[in-house]
């Protein structure tokens, strides 16, 4: 069984496909064949040497593929599943608040612990979904990480309304670009950006009411946009100094939800313009399986379609994630296992 390792911290040529014995079942848990992943920046994140990344260890995140042994679970040999791809413990405080992404012993499959691009993968039974028959493998491996992050920042944390405008900070990659098409999916207006012009007509088709670049006169076109009142919702997949930006631009009792430090992870902001504005700042680790079942419904019902930027067999992981590191994408990169 072949499965796909970062050796050590580096560049792309860290990584290594290396054999190993196919996993041997046990009680709690299921084995899955791989079929679809989807690269994702964390797996980029992931070959740094940071806290927390244990090195050599199998990375992925994102992974769709049909049950090969159901162990003592509730599903059959074959049946179509999706990996949530949170390590939680089930049992602490938040666990039984329904809040997995919270969990006190989390792990994040691929990024703290041995991950799934693997051709066969143990998993809780617990972290395995069933994907409904109407929904593509293909689509299915796009949710977990980039859409389920942006499902639990719009709708569960910040509660975006039908009719309301939403900012989204970072729209061509794939958690910006799933923030887009979810708030589409409630109907809000939405003010995205891009740093690249030939990407502002695909935004623009995925269904961006407004495209903009990220630069020094993003304050004022938004303002113009919004008519001098600002957003009701950003959503900030750059960090860095679009924090304060965010801040500027949010109406008065707005929200502000932040996943991610691409553009810096130091800020600085006038604490007052938070309280005085009655501003409510989110922070968002990955979501809930709730959060992604509901995002696996919309998909079936045809309110919400991934955008699938290019698909790669696995073997050729290096090169998609060379794609996404120059910036080459937008949508969701898979890879054919
Ligand atoms: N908190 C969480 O749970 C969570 C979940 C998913 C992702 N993330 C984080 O969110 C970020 C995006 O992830 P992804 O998988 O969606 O990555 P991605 O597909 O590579 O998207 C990156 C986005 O950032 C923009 N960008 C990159 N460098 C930029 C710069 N210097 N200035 C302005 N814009 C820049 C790109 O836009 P243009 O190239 O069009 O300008 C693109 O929209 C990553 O940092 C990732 O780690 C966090
Ligand atoms: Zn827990």
């Amino acid at each position: 069984m072949k499965k796909f390792v970062y050796e050590r911290p580096g560049g792309v040529d860290v990584i290594r496909r290396v054999e190993d014995s196919p996993p041997r079942p046990e009680p709690g848990y299921t084995i899955v064949k791989a079929q679809f992943g989807s690269v994702n920046h964390v797996d980029i994140w992931g070959r740094m040497d940071l806290p927390g990344q244990p090195f050599p260890r199998v990375f992925g995140s994102d992974l769709a593929g049909v049950v090969e042994d159901p162990g003592d679970g509730p599903f059959n040999k074959g049946d179509r599943v999706l990996l949530y791809p949170m390590k939680f413990c089930g049992t602490c405080e938040r666990c039984l608040q329904g809040r997995e992404n919270s969990c006190f012993y989390r792990a994040l499959y691929g990024v703290h612990t041995d991950g799934f691009f693997s051709e066969l993968v143990k998993v809780p039974h617990a972290n395995v979904l069933r994907i409904p028959d109407s929904v593509s493998l293909e689509y299915a491996a796009a949710l977990p990480v980039a859409y389920t992050t942006a499902y639990h920042g719009l709708i569960t944390r910040a509660g975006l309304r039908s009719g309301e405008t939403l900012l989204v900070l970072g729209g061509s990659g794939g958690a910006g670009l799933a923030a887009l098409q979810i708030a589409k999916a409630v109907n809000s207006y939405v003010i995205t950006t891009t740093s690249f012009d030939w990407k502002k007509e695909l935004l623009k088709r995925a269904g961006a009411d407004e495209v903009l670049s990220p630069d020094e006169s993003l304050y004022e076109r938004v303002m113009k946009l919004t008519d001098g009142k600002g957003v009701d919702v950003v959503f900030d997949a750059l960090g860095g100094k679009f924090v304060e930006l965010a801040l500027r631009v949010v109406k008065r009792g707005g929200r502000i939800v932040n996943m991610a430090m691409t553009a810096g992870s130091e800020v600085s902001f006038s604490i007052r313009t938070l309280y005085a504005n009655n501003v409510d700042l989110i922070g968002v680790y990955l979501g809930t399986r709730s959060d992604l079942y509901s995002l696996l419904t919309l998909v079936s019902r045809g309110r919400l379609k991934p955008i699938i930027d290019s698909v790669f067999p696995a073997d050729d992981v290096d090169k998609a994630q060379i794609r996404m590191e120059k910036r080459q994408h937008v949508g969701k990169i898979l890879l054919r296992f």
